[in-house]
Order: C-alpha cells, then structure tokens, then sequence
C-alpha cells in the first residue's frame, strides 16, 4: 500500500512505524518511465524489508523568472499511480508553506560548478535545488537517496554537497531511461509538438555521433556531436560540452562526460553520456 502524507509530522510517523533501510527519490512529479527507474533502484538498494518513499513537490526555488514554474505539470492522481504501481511505500507531497513556512533566509550555496553549463544558463537554479534537497534530506532522514543521470550536473552538485557537509546518506546515481528512439525521456517532453519532439531527436544523435569518435579523440567527438545539432534547425543550441566525470575539464584520454542543453521551440531538453577519450 502506499501512503500519500503531506506534512513532516505524518511523515515522520509514518516511518516511525516502519523498520529496515529507508530511500528517497525526490521529483517534481509528473512521474514517468525516468522516474519509475529510479523507484526500482531504491527498492533494490533497500529491499522489500525497507521503506521508498517518493517526494513529489515542484520546488519555486530552482525556477528563475520567465522560467515555468507556474506551467509546470501537476498531475498527483496519476502520479500517486505510478508510485502504487511501482510498490512505492510513502509519497510525500507537501504545499509550497510546509516545505518554506517562511521565506527562505538561508540557502545552499552550490560552490562554482554551479554557475557553470546548466548555471550559466539558470542562475541561481542549483542554489534553490541543493536548498530543497537538503531540506528534503533532513525530512526524509534516508540512508540512500537516488537520483538520475539525466540531470548530470544536478546528481554531481548533490554528491558534492552531502561530502562537503558531511550529510549522512549515500548517493546512488542511476541511468537515463530512452524512448525507443533515443530521446531522453523527462517530464518537459510533454511540452513538444509532433514536429518539436522529431527535432529534439537531435540531442540523443549528437550525443551517439559524439562517443562513436571516442577513440579518436576530444576535437573529434564535438565536432561529430555539432555537426548533428547544427543540421537541425529547429533546435537553438545553449551548449554542447566535453568534460571530465566529476564536470572538471576533459581529460585527453580516459572517463568523460559529453552533456548538451538546446531549446527546442519554447521547451529546454538537456542529455549527456559517458564517454570513454582515447579507447581503453
Ligand atoms: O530533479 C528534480 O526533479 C529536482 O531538481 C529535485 C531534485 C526533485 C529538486 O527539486
């Protein structure tokens, strides 16, 4: 059975009658296959004995002016049934007042990373995510808190911190899941047109076209990866990057990340892979 509570104090009782390991997979709901991933991770960190509880809020924080916040989809009902059908045992859905009973004096400062990439683009955006994800940390008190590789440089901001800060919990970074076709699959794909969503296709291409150079070095992979994107009209590039794991520069050989963010008509689409420089 899952449990829908909207305040810390059910939420708190809530898990106080439950035992064993407790995960958290934190969403601004409209819930999808992405989502259900990383359900299935928690569950598979914490087993059947444990607790997953899924937070469902759409965070005003990490929303810059003009950005859309106030269209952003919310459709609990079907969230709540994706969270059943993915066994989940407790969903916290909280108002904006219960999260920020007051305006918010004190927040995270993300470091410098944060103002780079997606930072550059969206000011103060990770500030207001780590100052969530810390607040839903402290609620929550899991022992493992997953997140998707889809947002790259969120999951490596959020390591940074729970290190930084000394936040006892365990980090868990889990695959993007693909339509069949290749595009990322998130909540902001619902925006596309037919024509937008064959444009955004070009995302997932340059980021293939880019690691199928790999061997062949850095110059190779983004000049592959920009050849795609710039075929395709319909999308406004923002940035296409190589960098190393950890978002430091990209080494000449080894482990790297190739991220990319491009508006696509009035919607904004990020993706990245891993790619490994240089061959084995
Ligand atoms: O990735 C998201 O959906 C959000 O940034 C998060 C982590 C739930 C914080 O609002």
């Amino acid at each position: 059975m899952t449990l829908l509570v909207d305040t810390a104090a059910e939420l708190r009782a809530a898990l106080a009658q439950r035992a064993g390991r407790v995960a958290v997979v934190m969403t601004m709901g409209a819930l999808h296959d992405g989502h259900r991933s990383l359900m299935a991770a928690a569950r598979g960190l914490v087993g059947e004995a444990g607790t997953v509880v899924v937070t469902v809020f759409v965070n005003p924080l990490q929303f810059g002016p003009g950005e859309d916040f106030a269209r952003y989809p919310r459709t609990l009902d079907a969230d709540l049934e994706v969270c059943r059908g993915a066994g989940v045992d407790v969903v916290l859905a909280p108002a904006v007042e219960e999260v920020y009973p007051r305006p918010q004096q004190v927040t995270v400062d993300p470091g410098p990373l944060a103002a780079q990439l997606e930072g550059a683009v969206r000011p103060g955006h990770f500030g207001g995510v780590l100052t969530v994800v810390l607040k839903l940390l402290h609620l929550v008190g899991p022992d493992v808190a997953v997140f998707g590789e889809k947002d790259y440089q969120q999951l490596v901001l959020v390591r940074g911190m729970v290190a930084d800060l000394a936040v006892p919990v365990e980090v868990v970074g889990a695959p993007t899941v693909r339509e069949p076709d290749g595009l990322a699959r998130s909540s902001r794909n619902r925006y596309l047109s037919p024509g937008e969503r064959t444009s955004a296709l070009a995302l997932s291409r340059a980021l293939t076209a880019g690691v199928r150079m790999a061997a062949t070095g850095r110059e190779s992979v983004l000049t592959a990866a920009r050849a795609v994107l710039d075929a395709e009209p319909g999308v406004a590039l923002d940035y296409l990057e190589l960098r190393d794991p950890e978002l430091g520069p990209a080494p000449e050989r080894g482990p790297a990340r190739l991220l990319v963010a491009a508006r696509v008509g009035a919607t904004r689409l990020i993706d990245n892979v891993d790619v490994l420089l240089g061959g084995a």
